[in-house]
């Protein structure tokens, strides 16, 4: 069932985000837009061996959105790309303790980033 507020954990990292910032030499990158709300994200990956070395994250946007993008990026450290695309908006809401029922949405811009972002990088490996 859908919390009715933060979590402690959504919270902590929405104060105190992980890798937050740009990332000079990445390997790939997304910009998504949550047509719900306007809030957006851009991912960065350093991508190495077919998996996320490390990953960092500029969010605008609602307190659920920087949280989800924080943990997101721990999540995705060390994963392989499958692994990594394979991840959902409930993975990355159960990650910060769950996301109350109006903020459901705000899971979304995590997952699609991800995913455009190795989607990009494969095509312009593709593309060599
Ligand atoms: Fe827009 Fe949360 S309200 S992502």
């Amino acid at each position: 069932m859908a919390p009715e507020y933060y979590s402690a954990t959504l919270i902590d990292h929405f104060e105190h985000p992980r890798n937050a910032g740009a990332m000079e030499d990445a390997d790939a990158e997304a910009y998504v837009v949550n047509p719900v709300c306007g809030d957006s994200l851009r991912l960065f990956l350093k991508i190495e061996d077919d998996r996320v070395q490390r990953a960092s994250f500029l969010t605008s946007g609602c307190p659920a959105s920087i949280a989800t993008s924080s943990a997101a990026t721990e999540m995705l450290a060390g994963r392989s790309l499958e692994d990594a695309e394979a991840l959902t908006r409930d993975d990355y809401a159960e990650a910060v303790g769950g996301l109350p029922k109006s903020k459901v949405h705000c899971s979304v811009l995590a997952a699609s980033a991800v995913r455009q972002a190795i989607g990009e990088w494969r095509k312009q490996r593709a593309a060599v």
